[in-house]
């Protein structure tokens, strides 16, 4: 099939950390990924990495999702050249819990008045399968771990949280207003690691707040140590516990969610939330120990006090994944991390 006749998919964000990942495993998987970002927290190193990665040119436009007269243009230019937009995955948006709370307006503008918008021009072009990046944040503290899909919401630890809740009221509520539309919520847990080939990664602006950006800056030098954020919780080691998930494994998702969207056939709308992690947890030290065995490298670290707003425990039921996705998690703990350190060195070395 040559390049042109292959499904176009609009990536939003795909400049981005998930985004990249994403647009690389849907090539794989035989789409041609459109990629439009604003790259306010990405640049075009990004973009070449991706296009590397492909072999080919892979179209990309700096568009803010916002901007709904460049979004239309886009969606026409597509139809015109015969190769109509079929598919969106949804990333755009800020994803920083503490500057949300210090900016909540910015994050309720950019993060549901983008995809406000992006809905009201889709909705214009009928491009009715839509994958939305959610998050396990929309669950809040849980009750009890591991969390499924009927898991109640709690109310929103942070603006940021609030602004995915009410992201998946707004494809709910635009879903039940029209027929035929397919639509994944995918909740990320935490996603960490690389390509395997360092080509693209995450490129964390300035300090970076997630456990293992700052880990791999710890080790590499660049921060004098890592802070474990408090020892005291009620978990077996005293530290906190996440299920972290390999970036692939979590780009290799968003095909398989796209794919449930094209198979679905009924007449009303679908919108289905699917939880996306390993099903395990990992607490903090055991990051830590699980980095050292696999690299070799001895992490500076210090044991500090809680930070505000963190859960506890939460990891996934990731079955609903498994069962209606066919998809589940095949890397490791130990290869995401590797893949990490793989490419922290590559950005050391730039
Ligand atoms: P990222 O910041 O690396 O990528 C987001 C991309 O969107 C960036 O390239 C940014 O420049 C772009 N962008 C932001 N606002 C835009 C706008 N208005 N128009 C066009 N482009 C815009 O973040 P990420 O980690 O790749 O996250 C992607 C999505 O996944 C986000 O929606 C995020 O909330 C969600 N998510 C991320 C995580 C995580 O831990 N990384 C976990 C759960 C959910
Ligand atoms: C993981 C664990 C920290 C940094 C965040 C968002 C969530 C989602 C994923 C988008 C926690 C501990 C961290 C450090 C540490 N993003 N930690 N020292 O908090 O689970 O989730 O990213 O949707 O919404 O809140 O991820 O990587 O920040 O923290 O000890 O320097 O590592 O306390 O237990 P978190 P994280």
């Amino acid at each position: 099939m040559s390049q042109d006749k292959k499904p176009h998919v609009l990536v939003t964000g795909g400049a981005g950390y998930v985004g990249s990942h994403s647009a690389v495993a849907l090539q794989n998987a035989g789409y041609t990924p459109v990629l439009v970002d604003n790259l306010q927290n990405s640049n075009m190193q990004a973009v070449r990495g991706i296009q590397k990665l492909c072999s080919q040119e892979v179209p990309f436009h700096t568009i803010d999702v916002r901007d709904a007269t460049r979004l239309h243009a886009l969606f026409q230019d597509f139809i015109e050249a015969g190769n109509p937009i079929r598919g969106i995955l949804h990333f755009a948006a800020q994803k920083s819990v503490g500057e949300s709370v210090n900016h909540p307006a910015m994050y309720a503008s950019n993060n549901v008045g983008g995809l406000g918008t992006l809905l009201h021009v889709a909705r214009e072009f009928e491009i009715r399968h839509i994958v939305f990046s959610s998050s396990c944040t929309v669950y809040g503290e849980p009750v009890h771990v591991p969390v499924d899909e009927g898991t109640p919401f709690q109310e929103a630890e942070s603006p940021y949280g609030w602004t995915k809740q009410a992201s998946e009221r707004v494809l709910r509520d635009h879903a039940a207003a029209q027929n035929q539309e397919r639509i994944a919520l995918l909740r990320y847990f935490n996603p960490i690691g690389a390509h395997p080939s360092a080509i693209i990664g995450e490129l964390p602006r300035g300090v970076p707040n997630n456990l293992v950006p700052f880990l791999t800056q710890a080790v590499a030098g660049v921060r004098d140590r890592l802070t474990v954020f408090g020892g005291d919780y009620p978990t077996p080691d005293g530290t906190c516990i996440r299920d972290y998930l390999h970036v692939m494994d979590l780009a290799e998702a968003h095909v398989a969610a796209l794919q449930w969207c094209f198979a679905q056939k009924t007449a009303s709308s679908v919108v289905r939330p699917f939880n996306l992690g390993t099903g395990k947890g990992a607490s903090v030290l055991e990051v830590i120990k699980a980095f050292e065995h696999v690299t070799g490298e001895a992490v500076p670290y210090v044991m500090g006090e809680r930070r505000s707003g963190d859960v506890v425990s939460i990891w996934a039921n990731a079955s609903r994944a498994r069962e209606e996705l066919g998809w589940t998690t095949k890397r490791s703990l130990e290869t995401s991390l590797a893949d990490a350190w793989k490419w922290q060195q590559t950005l050391k070395r730039e």
